[in-house]
């Protein structure tokens, strides 16, 4: 298969965790006798150094043109302390996502028994946790109308949604149920947001045309709760962009590193991959920002093709290098030396070698 895949690294550690996925790729490429062209482009706070523009016409021209899109990560720091700014890193990847219509992110959040003492949550309690997030991801107070008045007193999001733009992800995530343990939950706050009345009414309406799914309806507040305490009991969680945000991030804790947490935006025409995590920028440049989250989003690149022969053994090189300790310092007790890159080499002599590689 021939793929135009759009790099855009981004910000902070962002550079360094891409660079980790695309050697994995191009490893895949070489064993499956694929063509992979990579073309690099600017994102974020790098795009405003560079060229005053978060999302340059370059950039969107090459991600509109490419068949899929492997993102970093975006921010920066000196943005995050000034409310001040007009422009912002952030606005790069928002009106990435929204330029193509990536209105469906996949989040998968996977408890590795090997890391379940990683987490801060009891081991019992995190075991066998395979959630996929659905988070809607061009709607909502992301993209509803912002005001701030002049005299800089007052300021309002607005939250919006229209009824297509819950159908959509929601025949989705009843369809991805389907495939799974048959369960999906809609996260809302519709006992106080308009807005999330409608995505009730809506999945509710939705739902007989998939009688094997079972449909919980939980409140975002308790959901918090509930993904904590018993994380087992969610097979598709459903929500909208900000409450998959907030959600996700939280779902980080059971799996014991956000680093480990990749994600599939995907859209009628276009598709990024790109890991949950930000920029960390004070981990930028150490060698100790972990690649998994991308490499794992690679993965799911490689299964949106379908090629999931491919995607595997991604997933069996990083199952190998989590059981041999071959990980970052925000998963490893072992061994302090094991650098981002070092992760990535392990990943890829696996897939140029599945049966000899070892630690060494
Ligand atoms: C994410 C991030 C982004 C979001 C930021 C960087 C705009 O937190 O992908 O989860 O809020 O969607």
């Amino acid at each position: 298969m021939k793929l135009n895949i759009a790099v855009l690294p981004g910000d902070g550690a962002g550079p360094e965790v891409t660079a980790q996925a695309v050697k994995v790729l191009k490893a895949i490429a070489m064993e499956f006798n694929h063509v992979f062209n990579f073309t690099e482009g600017l994102i974020g706070a790098t795009a405003i150094n560079q060229t005053g523009n978060p999302l340059p016409e370059e950039t969107l021209d090459l991600c509109e043109n490419a068949d899929a899109v492997l993102f970093g990560a975006i921010g920066n720091t000196s943005y995050d302390l000034d409310p001040n700014a007009k422009i912002r890193p952030e606005q790069g990847l928002l009106g990435l996502r929204k330029s193509l219509g990536l209105y469906t992110n996949i989040r998968p959040v996977i408890a590795y028994e090997e890391l379940l003492n990683k987490s801060s949550l009891k081991k019992k309690q995190i075991k066998d946790t395979n959630i996929l997030i659905y988070r809607e991801l061009t709607g909502g107070i992301y993209f509803g109308e912002k005001l701030l008045s002049d005299d800089g007193n007052k300021a309002s999001d607005i939250c919006e949604y229209n009824r297509f733009e819950i159908e959509r992800i929601a025949h989705l995530a009843f369809k991805a149920a389907q495939s799974r343990k048959r369960k999906l939950a809609l996260v809302d706050k519709a006992n106080v947001l308009e807005s999330s009345r409608l995505w009730r009414r809506v999945v509710q309406e939705l739902a007989p045309q998939y009688p094997d799914v079972t449909v919980d309806y939980l409140f975002i507040d308790n959901a918090a709760m509930e993904l904590i305490i018993n994380p087992r009991q969610f097979d598709v969680i459903l929500t909208e962009n900000m409450f998959g945000d907030i959600l996700s991030e939280e779902a980080s804790v059971i799996v014991g590193s956000i680093g480990l947490l990749a994600s599939a935006s995907i859209g009628e025409k276009h598709a990024m991959f790109e890991p949950i995590h930000g920029a960390y920028t004070k981990g930028a440049n150490k060698g100790i920002a972990n690649p998994i989250a991308s490499i794992l989003s690679a993965a799911m690149l490689l299964e949106h093709f379908g090629l999931d022969d491919e995607a595997a053994l991604v997933r069996e090189g990083v199952d190998k290098s989590i059981k041999l300790h071959i990980t970052t310092p925000d998963l490893n007790t072992k061994y302090d030396h094991i650098t981002t890159t070092k992760v990535g080499d392990f990943i890829e002599d696996f897939i140029n070698n599945p049966d000899e590689t070892n630690l060494n």
